[in-house]
């Protein structure tokens, strides 16, 4: 089904949001070409260690959404301290650190200054003491409670 509207042009790939690593793997069986991407909340206070290393091994792109804990990891103390070292913000540490575990960060930004911040997230390389702080973490939060599956499975599901 999947591969003939690629083979009509209507989609390049197939891509899913917030499935569980059971229901990927249902997904895998049932479509007919690969599953390109997944996307779900990702941030350093819901780290998805499990989900980041199933994707991988699967060759699937992680896409992390709300990857600034909806705004809320711009007070964190340790992301504010290693941003005073790098000259920048700990929005942009935030977004570094995603992207240097493998996963695409798409953050929301409403005003000029944030959309500027965010895109220039790239230009910081995080090192690997930096990355352990961050991984050191041990606050947990999910902010987003889709609700395409069960709301009770993701508030008593891992926050790995
Ligand atoms: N697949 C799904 O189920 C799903 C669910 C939720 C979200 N998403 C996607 O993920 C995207 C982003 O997620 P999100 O909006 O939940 O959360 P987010 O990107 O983690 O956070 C957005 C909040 O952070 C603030 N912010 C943005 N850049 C900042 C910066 N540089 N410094 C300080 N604050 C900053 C924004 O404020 P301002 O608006 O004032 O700039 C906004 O309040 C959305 O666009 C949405 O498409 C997908």
């Amino acid at each position: 089904m999947f591969n003939k509207l690629i083979d009509d042009g209507f989609i390049k790939h197939l891509g899913l949001s917030n499935f569980t690593i059971s229901m990927l793997e249902d997904a895998q069986q049932a479509c007919d070409v690969p599953i390109f991407a997944h996307q779900v909340e990702h941030h350093p206070y819901l780290p998805q260690a499990n989900m980041l290393s199933y994707l991988k091994e699967q060759q699937i792109q992680m896409i992390s959404y709300s990857p600034l804990a909806r705004g809320n990891i711009i007070k964190d103390s340790v992301l504010q301290s290693i941003g005073e070292q790098h000259h920048t913000s700990p929005a942009q540490i935030s977004l570094a650190w995603v992207m240097q575990k493998g996963a695409i960060p798409i953050p929301k930004a409403s005003s000029v200054d944030h959309l500027r911040d965010n895109f220039e997230f790239t230009e910081v390389v995080l090192s690997i003491d930096e990355i352990q702080q961050i991984d050191a973490i041990s606050y947990r939060e999910r902010y987003v409670y889709p609700p395409v599956v069960s709301p009770k499975k993701w508030k008593s599901g891992p926050f790995s």
